[in-house]
């Protein structure tokens, strides 16, 4: 393992790469300050290529005090952590209107191999990151951990500390990587400043979260692949609509503004660079023939909430138009492309990474039940398709996995809801919070009593899960923080499920 210490160490003075490649029109280029204070991160990674991503930024926090122009960011590829083999390089030109950030495209690697990468501007030179490209075979186990929902004034990241010492392959990130507004009680740390709805309220946001080193060693340790989900432009929000900003056209600039620079401070790669307010970020990545993980995006294309007019899609009694045929998560796009890419898969294990959580949560109320409609609850049809694409598609080992309620969960995904005792044709996992404020636990406590699909449920502790897959076993890992009130809080793992080969449903091991 290699220390996370040398990953954070930066040097301006340092002569490493053969000549400066850094100019601003000609001139050479000099920083009033260490331009790389957000770190380095890896991501998308394929059998031969990987995106490499950094930003330039000496003042993070105050619109990232660059100057206009363009400046060249050269970057290199290695075999070792002495640079001592260059398997690839290149230069980048970053411009004001991506935040001088970096998305380089790292290519003619080989496969299943760590490789380390750095980036150099004029005379600075960034953190060293590692990474490590898919494997095109399964010889060995393959590990990713997965997290979501970072609010930062409720609690440390100390589970990405954590995360960075483990040996793993990969991390997904579901969502809320940022948090648009400040809520909670207990914080330990402060936004500072309101909610963002500018193009440069938004990177200030980025750089205020990418500013914690923690955050930056679970980057610089392994690829990511992330999706959005609310938080990142505006709570519950679906496809143009918000219960906070009713104007739909009001609310895509803000999206617009969103979407931008979220793509400008993650390991994304071009084809996800937002157009106006929208960008496709959703993707298929194949890890040999272990593993097809598909990476889907349901806020941006999502119906709007149903049974709540305009109001916030929470806890509502059922209503007609929740059944409504022609309601949709992914849109009607996402949805033909996930049932072709299901169609084929060819890996022994089909990660669907979504969200939130697709087992259903039903909650009796005087009148009726009550349904979450903010997530796949919401849309009990379109769930419908997507587990019935892939009981169609005969995929093998299906595992959901998700983010968003800020709580630990197990299920057993059900092909008909109606018939709980029927069979299981899919696995669910939801990882906790890395430090946003979990559910009551009366809520939780509800949430087992009346869905006995799901196995397990626990709201009380923030942390993230890892899962090690091999050619007979998925064993998923619910890795939780002491207390997340403290920088420097332990990681215990609470409990470990086991999902065998050929036979879905979640065991404890
Ligand atoms: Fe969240």
């Amino acid at each position: 393992m290699i220390p996370r210490r040398r990953f954070l160490m930066g040097s301006l003075a340092s002569a490493a790469f053969a000549a400066p490649a850094g100019f601003v029109r000609g001139a050479p280029v000099a920083f009033s300050a260490d331009p790389f204070t957000l770190g380095v991160a890896s991501g998308c990674p394929r059998q031969d290529r990987i995106i490499l991503w950094t930003r330039l930024a000496p003042q993070p926090l105050d619109g990232g005090g660059m100057w206009d122009a363009p400046v060249d960011v050269e970057w290199q590829v290695a075999e070792d952590e002495a640079f001592s083999r260059i398997a690839s390089r290149g230069v980048v030109r970053t411009t004001a209107g991506l935040a001088h950030s970096v998305h380089a495209e790292a290519t003619g690697l080989r496969p299943d191999r760590l490789y380390w990468y750095r980036f150099r501007a004029g005379p600075a030179l960034s953190p060293v990151g590692r990474t490590r490209t898919a494997p095109a075979e399964s010889a060995r186990p393959f590990r990713f951990a997965f997290a979501s929902c970072q609010q930062y004034e409720q609690g440390y990241f100390a589970a990405y500390r954590d995360m960075a010492a483990r040996d793993l392959d990969l991390v997904v990130h579901l969502g809320d990587y940022i948090y648009e507004k400040s809520w909670g009680s207990h914080h330990v740390r402060q936004h500072g400043v309101g909610i963002p709805t500018t193009l440069e309220e938004f990177r200030n946001r980025y750089a205020l979260y990418k500013s914690d080193h923690d955050l930056q060693a679970a980057h610089a340790a392994f690829p990511w692949l992330s999706v959005w989900d609310d938080h990142e432009v505006m709570d519950d929000y679906a496809n143009d609509r918000s219960y906070t900003v009713r104007d739909p056209a009001q609310f895509l600039k803000i999206r617009a503004a969103a979407y931008q620079a979220y793509y400008e401070h993650m390991p994304l790669p071009p084809s996800a660079r937002p157009r106006g307010a929208d960008a496709t970020i959703y993707e298929h990545y194949r890890f040999g023939d272990m593993l097809d993980v598909l990476l889907l995006d349901d806020r941006q294309y999502r119906s709007a909430s149903a049974c709540v007019g305009s109001g916030r899609p929470t806890w509502v009694s059922d209503c007609a138009g929740r059944t409504d045929e022609t309601r949709t998560m992914l849109g009607e796009k996402q949805e033909q492309w996930l049932d072709a890419r299901l169609r084929e898969s060819r890996g022994r294990w089909t990660i669907v990474a979504q969200q939130t959580l697709m087992a259903q949560d039903k909650r009796d109320g005087d009148d009726g039940p009550h349904f979450w409609m903010d997530g796949w609850d919401g849309y009990p049809n379109a769930r419908r398709r997507l587990l019935d694409s892939l009981v169609a598609h005969r995929r093998r080992n299906p595992i959901v996995i998700g983010g968003d309620r800020h709580a630990f969960f197990a299920a057993d995904l059900k092909h008909d809801l109606a018939r709980p005792d029927g069979p299981t044709i899919a696995t669910e996992f939801v990882g906790t919070s890395i430090s946003s404020d979990g559910p009551s636990e009366s809520s939780v406590r509800k949430a087992l009593a009346e869905n006995p699909h799901l196995a397990y449920a626990r709201g009380d502790r923030r942390g993230y899960a890892t899962v090690e897959l091999d050619a007979r076993h998925c064993t998923v890992g619910f890795e939780a923080l002491d207390d997340v009130k403290d920088a420097r809080s332990t990681v215990r793992r609470l409990t470990t499920f086991v999902v065998e080969d050929g036979a879905p449903g979640a065991k404890t091991a």
